[in-house]
């Protein structure tokens, strides 16, 4: 069996699916380095589910056995906060199964935006929420952590507000904040919709925007998902894991250049960008501009043929 010392990172929407399908020879391209014993990773800023079901449906949509243990969600290498915040009463946000990623990744006191609504039924007075009682209601927010897009956000952002400036809740910016962590930074993705749709780094950018207003100082936020450092060393790590001979390079597949091209370029020189048109970037330029990839190419088929040829 050869031993290859390179590892691919696939991203997943606008490379290897869009809308829930599978974009064409997606499949055929996985399943041919699975047979090749090449090293490879999904490393996708989707989320809002353990990594098992993701990798469920990925495997679903291509037919192909995927092993969890391959999928990195934006909020996968957050496992880590567990060090910091397992006692300590966390505000989690999110559409779908967030409440299940994060009991699942050990944080123990986990809340909702929900609950904060449903406690105080004033604090956000549009929605006519009956009282029931939050959980942990005596203890302060150590933490708020978005696991996935928000989705009711005029609510969200209220209430996210309230929790960042805490103890002060007139926002005189005097009091610390509340310590904050995204999973996700994109502006856009690209779903089955002929037009990107906002994701969740859209919705920060309106927390930011209202939280300094209401105080007058700057947002603090901690990133992870692409394109930050921090999601590269983990990919490293998890690509090492699969081969017992040391990997010298990694190539990054993605169609978002702000996401994936910019994280792959910053990542370090044994790292290439290959910008694919089949998602956010569909440009007919022959590059982009601010994040431009080692090598665009028309879909994720043809990234796997030169990467290949390269090697
Ligand atoms: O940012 C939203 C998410 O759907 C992006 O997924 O796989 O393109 O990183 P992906
Ligand atoms: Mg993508």
């Amino acid at each position: 069996m050869m031993r290859h010392c390179f590892g691919i990172a696939f991203d997943i929407d606008g490379v290897l699916i869009r809308g829930g399908r599978a974009l064409p020879h997606a499949a055929k391209r996985i399943k041919q380095l699975q047979e090749k014993h090449v090293p490879h990773i999904f490393l996708t800023n989707g989320g809002g589910c353990v990594e098992e079901k993701k990798s469920k449906t990925l495997s679903s949509i291509l037919n192909l056995p995927i092993d969890p243990k391959q999928m990195i969600l934006a909020h996968t290498p957050m496992r880590e906060l567990v060090k910091q915040y397992a006692d300590s009463k966390v505000l989690v946000m999110g559409a779908y199964d967030v409440l299940d990623v994060a009991h699942h990744y050990g944080f123990k006191k986990v809340i909702s935006i929900q609950d904060l609504a449903q406690h105080n039924p004033h604090q956000y007075p549009f929605l006519d929420w009956q009282h029931k009682k939050s959980p942990f209601a005596e203890e302060p927010i150590g933490a708020i952590i978005i696991f996935h897009d928000p989705i009711h956000w005029a609510q969200d952002l209220q209430i996210a507000i309230d929790a960042l400036v805490g103890g002060d809740p007139l926002g005189s910016g005097k009091g610390p904040q509340t310590p904050l962590f995204v999973s996700n930074d994109d502006f856009t993705f690209s779903g089955a919709y002929p037009v990107p749709r906002f994701a969740q780094g859209a919705f920060t950018r309106c927390l930011k925007l209202l939280y300094e207003q209401h105080t007058g100082k700057p947002l603090e936020i901690t990133r992870f998902g692409k394109p930050h450092l921090v999601q590269y060393e983990f990919a490293e790590e998890v690509m090492q894991s699969q081969v017992s001979q040391p990997l010298e390079r990694f190539y990054g597949i993605g169609d978002n250049p702000f996401s994936d091209i910019q994280g792959a370029n910053a990542a370090g020189h044994h790292w290439t960008s290959v910008l694919v048109r089949t998602g956010v970037f569909q440009s007919d330029q022959e590059n982009h501009d601010e994040h431009p990839g080692d090598i665009v190419v028309d879909s994720v088929d043809e990234a796997v043929e030169w990467i290949l040829h390269e090697e």
